[in-house]
C-alpha cells in the first residue's frame, strides 16, 4: 500500500505512545469509535505509560498525533487491540501503514498472524481489514456485551524471502 499524501505533508512519522500523548489519544478514541474506552479503562491499558506486556504506537503528522496503534503479542500472533485514525485524515494511507510497518518490523521474529476483532457494527474496520488482506474466520458471538457480536479477522504474514 502507497503511502498518499502529498509531497508538502510528507512529515510523517511513527514513534512509542508517551505518557503525554494521553489526551490526544483519547480524543481521537473518542472522536471514531461509537464505544469509546472511558478515560478509566484506558488508562487502565496504559498502566505507567506502556499496555501491560502490550506496545502502543503513535502517527504524528506535522508533530500533532493523528492515530495510534495498540497492540499485544501472543505466541506467534499479533493481537491487535486498537487501530484508530482521527477522523480528518482517514484514507490517507496512515492505517495501511501501521501494518505493513508492523510486518517489516516483525520480519525474521516468528511472528506469523495477525488477528483483530472487529464489531458486527464497525463496517469501516472490517473493509479496511480486508483491503489489507485481513480474511474474516470466526464471528464472536456478544463479544462486544448484550447484542454487540465481532468477527475475528486473521491474516497470515508471508515473507518472501
Ligand atoms: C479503520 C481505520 C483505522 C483505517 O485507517 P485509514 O488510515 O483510514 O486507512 P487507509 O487509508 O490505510 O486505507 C487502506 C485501504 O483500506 C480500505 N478502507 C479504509 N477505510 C475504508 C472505508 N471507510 N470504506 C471502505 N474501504 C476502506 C480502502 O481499500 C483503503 O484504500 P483506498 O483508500 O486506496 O481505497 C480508520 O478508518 C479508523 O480509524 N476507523 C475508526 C476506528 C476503527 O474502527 N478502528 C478499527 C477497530 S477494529
Amino acid at each position: 500500500m502507497v503511502l498518499m499524501l502529498s509531497p508538502k505533508e510528507t512529515k510523517l512519522r511513527f514513534r512509542w505512545m508517551l505518557d503525554k500523548d494521553r489526551d490526544r489519544v483519547l480524543e481521537i478514541e473518542r472522536e471514531v469509535f461509537r464505544y469509546p474506552y472511558s478515560s478509566e479503562e484506558f488508562d487502565d491499558l496504559l498502566a505507567t505509560g506502556r499496555l501491560r506486556g502490550a506496545t502502543a504506537l503513535v502517527a504524528e503528522l506535522d508533530s500533532i498525533v493523528v492515530g495510534y496503534f495498540i497492540y499485544h503479542t501472543v505466541s506467534e500472533t499479533i493481537e491487535i487491540i486498537s487501530i484508530a485514525i482521527d477522523n480528518d485524515n482517514k484514507r490517507r494511507g496512515i492505517g495501511s501503514q501501521f501494518i505493513n510497518r508492523m510486518i517489516e518490523a516483525k520480519r525474521g521474529i516468528d511472528i506469523r498472524y495477525f488477528e483483530v476483532r472487529c464489531a458486527e457494527v464497525n463496517l469501516d474496520s472490517q473493509l479496511f481489514f480486508s483491503a489489507m488482506g485481513f480474511k474474516a474466520v470466526a464471528v464472536l458471538p456478544n463479544f462486544y456485551g448484550d447484542d454487540m457480536s465481532a468477527y475475528l479477522f486473521e491474516y497470515k504474514i508471508e515473507y518472501q524471502e
